[in-house]
């Protein structure tokens, strides 16, 4: 696999990279992760925007925004992709010799980026999958897509162990978003999901879906959702790059909508399918 680090494209084995890098001493960086459709990056600008924002609010200094399409494309190129891809890219604050807390104003960021085949999720978006929920114990900047996402790590580890496909997360009565996901309720025909806070990820496609509600007169409130009303929705849905908009048919014990994807959440798929097929830019 090639691997892109510091404007050079090396086999992965062959990146070096100093133990007194920031990212490894106090996940100090932050990260996109985009994908494209028709061999297109989705979205890009919402991306760049972003990682902009991530990056101003951690005050690493970061200059090579204009480069990163060419840099997945190359690396698309490097890697003989042929298909539809995801690409991560992550940009640390870089090197700090000694160890301190604080950081010098002129320090240097290592970019790392790799892009692979993206997988194939269908089973998953036509069956809808089981979720749990658990406790948000992230910090209070969720909007910062910072490298530093341990408890997003442990809940989504306790999802996988115990055979679901993510873990939904909650602060006092209120659901927050998944652990790498976006969270969606419905109730009589309107779509309800958390609104934009320091408490959650600006998702994309959270913001695509809402984009395509308006455009489909689809009635929808960015309001908070409480998990002791949960049951009195009818159908949910989470939403994300790879994850696209995925039902969810069970909710810890509870089967909603005896198991099987809404009629509310299927019209979103569909329009959201039909973007992204036709997706061209
Ligand atoms: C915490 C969190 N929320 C939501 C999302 C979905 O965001 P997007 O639709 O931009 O992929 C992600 C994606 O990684 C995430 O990590």
């Amino acid at each position: 696999m090639i691997v892109y680090f510091n404007s050079k494209f090396l086999h992965k084995d062959d990146v070096k990279v100093s133990p007194f890098d920031r990212a490894y001493l106090f996940a100090d960086g932050a990260y996109e992760a985009l994908r494209s459709y028709n061999q297109k990056l989705f979205r890009l600008n919402s991306h760049l925007k972003r990682l902009k924002h991530s990056l101003t609010e951690l005050s690493i200094l970061f200059s090579g925004f204009n480069d990163i399409k060419t840099i997945a494309e190359e690396l698309v190129k490097k890697n003989n992709i042929n298909s539809d891809y995801s690409f991560y890219i992550q940009i640390s604050r870089g090197i700090s010799f000694p160890r301190t807390h604080h950081f010098a104003s002129d320090i240097t960021p290592n970019v790392f980026a790799f892009v692979k085949p993206i997988v194939d999720n269908r089973k998953q978006r036509e069956e809808g999958v089981p979720i749990i929920l658990e406790k948000d114990l992230r910090w209070l900047r969720c909007d910062i897509k910072s490298i530093s996402i341990l408890p997003a790590v442990m809940v989504s580890q306790k999802a996988f162990s115990s055979g679901v496909f993510e873990a939904v997360l909650y602060r006092d009565n209120f659901i927050t978003e998944g652990s790498h996901t976006s969270f969606f309720a419905v109730k009589n025909n309107t779509i309800y999901t958390t609104p934009l806070s320091n408490y959650i990820l600006d998702g994309i496609t959270r913001k695509v879906v809402l984009e395509l509600c308006k455009e489909n007169q689809i009635e929808y409130k960015e309001e908070n959702i409480k998990v002791d009303e949960l049951k009195t929705y009818d159908e949910f849905f989470i939403t994300g790059t790879t994850t696209e908009v995925t039902p969810v048919i069970k909710i810890d014990d509870w089967f909603v909508n005896n198991g099987k994807p809404g009629v509310v959440t299927r019209n979103i798929q569909k329009l959201f399918n039909i973007y992204t097929e036709n997706f061209n830019e």
